[in-house]
C-alpha cells in the first residue's frame, strides 16, 4: 500500500522534468520508484548527478548516465525523498544515510522536488531521529555536544558513509526552530552534516495519499 503510494509521488514528479537537461536524483525507497520511471525517458536528457552509490548503481543499470556535479553547474531540478516534512517544506532527510551528498545537490539545484506519501507529513519535525554525519574520531565528542542540546545520540552502527563517515541518529528533539537548530548542529567541530533541510527547504512537494496527489509550495 505504501509502495504504491510512493510509486504515486515518483509518477507526479515526471512533469516537472520535462525540458531538464541534467536531473538531481535522491537516495531512498520513493525515489527508487522514479528512477524506475526514468528508464523510458532516458534519451530526453543527458544524465544525472546522483546522490549516493546505491542511486547510481540503480542509474547506471537502466543505462542512464552518472554526471559529476563539478562538471554540470547548477541543476534545473532535484528529486528527493524525505523521513519528515512539515508545513514550511522543512525536511528531515539522512534516513538512508546519504544526507551529505543529498544537501550538496539540494544546494546546488534551482528547484526542489520533494516526493513522498502522505505519512511523511507531520505538524513538527523530530519524532524521526535527526541524522548527523560525523567524522569517525569525533564521534564521542559530537556525542556530548548533542546530549548538552538535549538530544539523545546513537551510534548507527556497522553503517559507515559513502564519504566514509558514521552517523550519530538523534532522538528526543522536538524541533520548535529547524533553521536555528540546522545552523547550531553544523556548527559543532566534527559534523559533516545534519539531516535538516530547512534553509534549503523543498520547493515543492508532491505528497501522495489514496484520494490523490497532493501538491505543496510555499
Ligand atoms: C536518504 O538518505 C534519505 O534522505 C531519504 O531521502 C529518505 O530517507 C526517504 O527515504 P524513503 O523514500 O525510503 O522513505
Amino acid at each position: 500500500m505504501q509502495e504504491n503510494l510512493k510509486k504515486q509521488a515518483a509518477i507526479a514528479a515526471l512533469p516537472y522534468i520535462k525540458n531538464c537537461r541534467i536531473l538531481g536524483i535522491g537516495t531512498g525507497s520513493t525515489v527508487n520508484h522514479f528512477i524506475d520511471q526514468l528508464a523510458p525517458l532516458k534519451a530526453q536528457f543527458e544524465g544525472a548527478v546522483s546522490s549516493s552509490e546505491t542511486s547510481t548503481e540503480k542509474l547506471l543499470s537502466l543505462g542512464i548516465p552518472i554526471l559529476d556535479l563539478n562538471a554540470v553547474g547548477t541543476l534545473d531540478v532535484y528529486i528527493d525523498g524525505a523521513d519528515e516534512i512539515n508545513n514550511n517544506l522543512q525536511l528531515v532527510k539522512g534516513g538512508g544515510g546519504a544526507l551529505t551528498r543529498e544537501k550538496i545537490i539540494a544546494a546546488a539545484s534551482r528547484r526542489f522536488i520533494c516526493i513522498a506519501d502522505q505519512s511523511k507529513l507531520v505538524s513538527r519535525l523530530g519524532s524521526f531521529p535527526l541524522p548527523l554525519e560525523v567524522i569517525p574520531m569525533a564521534r564521542s565528542y559530537v556525542a556530548r555536544e548533542v546530549i548538552a542540546l538535549g538530544g539523545r545520540p546513537v551510534w548507527r552502527e556497522n553503517f559507515i558513509t559513502d564519504n566514509g563517515n558514521i552517523i550519530l541518529d538523534i532522538h528526543g528533539l522536538d524541533i520548535l526552530e529547524p533553521m536555528k537548530l540546522e545552523n547550531t548542529l553544523n556548527n559543532i567541530t566534527g559534523v559533516v552534516t545534519n539531516g535538516l533541510f530547512a534553509k534549503r527547504s523543498a520547493d515543492t512537494v508532491l505528497l501522495a495519499s489514496e484520494k490523490s496527489t497532493q501538491t505543496l509550495t510555499l
